[in-house]
Parts: C-alpha cells; sequence; structure tokens
C-alpha cells in the first residue's frame, strides 16, 4: 500500500461553537477531492466528495476497501438528498422516515439519480443515503457544501474505529486528517434500511439503533429483516442485497467465542485458560455477584464489564481493539439478547457473529 511520508494531523474539535469556522481547512480538503476522516454518531468516517470519481477512489484505496463495495453518502438536508434520488422512486415513506429518524443513525437505500457516480455505489443502480446527528459532521458537510460519501474509517477487516486514536491506529499516513470529536456516542453503524421498491415491504440489510419496531411504527407496514444465514454459501454471491454482506467484518485478529450465560462462559472460561492463551473476557456487570464466588481471577485490562446494551454497543469495537493490541490469543464475549431480540441488541448480536465468523 502506498503510503504518505508525512504524518496524519489530528485536529481536536473542542467546542461546538463556531464550527465552519473551525472546519474551514478540511472544508477545502473535501473540495479538493482529498479525504479525510471525521466522527459520527455511530463510528468515524472516512470522507471524500460523493459527486468526485477521483475522491471517491482515494477512499477505496486507503481502505483496501474492495471496489464492489459502496459507500453511505451523508447530506446535511433533503434538498441535497433529493439531487442524489430518482425522484420517480421517492415515495411518501421515506418522507415519513426522514421526519422521524433524521439527522440519526438511519441509511436508506434508493434509487440513485444520475449525478452520483458508480464509484459511490459500487456499479449499484441504488445509492444508500444518511443524514448524520453528529454536529461536527453535519457541519463539515454544510461547510464543504457537498455530499460526503463515506465509509467507517478502518482499515477493510477490521473493527470500525470510535474514537480519534482508533482511526489514527489504522490510517496515520495514509490521509491528510482526522477530525478528533471524542468518543462516538453508539459505537455501533447505522442501521440500513433498503426502500428501493415502492412496491416492496422495506428489508433491514444491517440493523443497528434505530430498530425494526421503531421504523414498522413509523411506517406501520411490516418491515422485513434480511437474513444472510439463511442462503446457501454457493448462492452468496447472487443474492447478498448488500454487498459488504460477504465480506468479513468488525473482526479483531484474536479468535472470538460467544455465549449467553454465564455457566457457559465458565466452562469455555476453564476449558481454554488451561492452554495458557491470553483470554479477554466481555461480561455483563449484573453477573458480578456470581463472578466473585466462581474462583476465577482475571487480569484487570483483560476484563470488561458492561453495564447494559447501549454500553455493550458503545465500547465493542474499543474493547476489541484494546484486547488486541494487548495481545488477547481469544476473547469470550457473554451475551444473551434474551430481552430484546428486535431491539438493539439484533445489532450488538449480528457484530459479534460476524467478529466470531472466521470468514
Ligand atoms: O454508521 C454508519 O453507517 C457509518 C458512518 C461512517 O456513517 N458508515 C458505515 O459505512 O458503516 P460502511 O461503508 O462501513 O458500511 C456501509 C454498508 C455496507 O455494508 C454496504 O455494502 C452497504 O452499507 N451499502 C452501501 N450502499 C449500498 C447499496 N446501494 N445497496 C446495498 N447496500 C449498500
Ligand atoms: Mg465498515
Amino acid at each position: 500500500m502506498e503510503q504518505f511520508n508525512f504524518e496524519t494531523k489530528i485536529q481536536k474539535i473542542l467546542s461546538f461553537e463556531n464550527l465552519s469556522k473551525q472546519l474551514e481547512e478540511a472544508a477545502n480538503l473535501i473540495k479538493n477531492d482529498e479525504i479525510l476522516a471525521f466522527p459520527t454518531e455511530t463510528v468515524y468516517g472516512l470522507g471524500a466528495n460523493a459527486l468526485s470519481e477521483v475522491a471517491v477512489k482515494k477512499i477505496f484505496k486507503a481502505k483496501g476497501r474492495p471496489v464492489d463495495n459502496p459507500i453511505i453518502i451523508h447530506v446535511s438536508s433533503v434538498e441535497m438528498f433529493e439531487q442524489l434520488i430518482d425522484k420517480e422512486y421517492f415515495d411518501y415513506r421515506i418522507k415519513k422516515l426522514q421526519e422521524s429518524f433524521w439527522p440519526g443513525p438511519l441509511t436508506l437505500i434508493i434509487k440513485k439519480s444520475k449525478i452520483v457516480p458508480y464509484v459511490t455505489t459500487g456499479g449499484l443502480e441504488t445509492v444508500a443515503i444518511r443524514m448524520p446527528s453528529n454536529p461536527i459532521a453535519l457541519a463539515l458537510i454544510q461547510t464543504s457544501g457537498l455530499p460526503i460519501a463515506a465509509p467507517s474509517a478502518n482499515l477493510s477487516g477490521k473493527p470500525s474505529p470510535t474514537t480519534a486514536n482508533d482511526v489514527y491506529e489504522d490510517m496515520n499516513k495514509r490521509i491528510a486528517l482526522i477530525i478528533d470529536g471524542g468518543s462516538t456516542e453508539i459505537g455501533l453503524e447505522s442501521t440500513v434500511l433498503d426502500i428501493s421498491d415502492p412496491k416492496s415491504i422495506p428489508i433491514i440489510l444491517r440493523p443497528g439503533k434505530i430498530t425494526k419496531k421503531q421504523l414498522a411504527d413509523c411506517l406501520s407496514t411490516q418491515i422485513n429483516i434480511f437474513d444472510s444465514t439463511k442462503i446457501k454459501e454457493n448462492e452468496i454471491q447472487k443474492n447478498l442485497k448488500s454487498p459488504g454482506m460477504k465480506y468479513r467484518h468488525y473482526a479483531p485478529k484474536a479468535d472470538v467465542i460467544i455465549v449467553s450465560s454465564f455457566d457457559d462462559f465458565l466452562k469455555s472460561y476453564k476449558e481454554v485458560s488451561i492452554n495458557n492463551v491470553h483470554v479477554g473476557v466481555m461480561l455483563d456487570k449484573n453477573l458480578i455477584g456470581k463472578l466473585n464466588t466462581s474462583e476465577i481471577h482475571f487480569n484487570d485490562s483483560f476484563l470488561f464489564m458492561y453495564t447494559d446494551n447501549e454500553d455493550l454497543g458503545a465500547n465493542l469495537y474499543l474493547k476489541l481493539r484494546e484486547m488486541d493490541n494487548l495481545g488477547v490469543n481469544l476473547i469470550i464475549i457473554q451475551f444473551d439478547d434474551f430481552n430484546d431480540p428486535t431491539g438493539f441488541g439484533l445489532a450488538i448480536k449480528n457484530r459479534l457473529q460476524k467478529a466470531s465468523s472466521k470468514k
């Protein structure tokens, strides 16, 4: 991979006052077909002018991303959104969803207009669009006056970055600038909803913070969830609605084991700890009583106890990266989606499955 011979600059944003002034240099980079990393409410994005083939190609190069994996376009207004879609396919459902969930972590897949280059959509006729709620992201789009194409700012195959430091780890010398807006709030990528056919039931291609129930309540209709595990291996390529799904994602270097109960956790832990491997552990804090009486003693830096799904979602990628950096060989994650199987719990489960799959 080609690298710059200069360090990537990190610009810390300490106050939301005068954001457009603070983001002038960043906006100029976008206008000049350069790429940079910026925070959103979900994860950090690696952004470029979505309408410039030259600029978007730089994203694919910096990430090592397969060229058929399309990129989400970020907008700051409905007017900007309208330029990007084929108006014939616009229906009242899209308007309702935007009114309820934008700005926020919901990406809509719609038929694209002519101005969106195929480089951005990975050759598809549809385009993925969202309006982020993070004030820095919004101000960056507004100040540059351009829709910004941005995948997560990690190297392809690594967990998405949720801090500027994680972006730096992957992108130093590959991009000119990282805008540091602190830790991202949600920590998992946006919900992706395919609503490109006005006659069909919308399908969640990637679960996220906006849940199936929220979408169904908003539209008063059924919402389907795309399940790639139901497709046979040899049919995957042609059937996948979202090309990104065929690539291994969100994965740390360490092996990851998912267990649902404390007893299963203990069993797995005892099995593996005999072999002198460094084991990282993520556990529900409500189980701390059981842990204290279990005769297991952890190295604290290898242990993450989460308080609830929001806490696990916000810290999952951060902890996976931290444990990788500590040289952990195996990570056991205890997670039970019993109370929340179609809500945010579904998004967590989806990312855990990807982190633990070797494909
Ligand atoms: O929260 C997020 O969505 C973050 C932040 C930066 O906004 N972005 C993000 O982008 O996660 P990325 O590129 O890592 O994931 C985009 C997903 C991929 O799985 C991709 O295949 C899918 O959206 N996608 C994009 N355009 C699509 C399209 N036209 N049809 C189907 N899937 C699409
Ligand atoms: Mg990604």
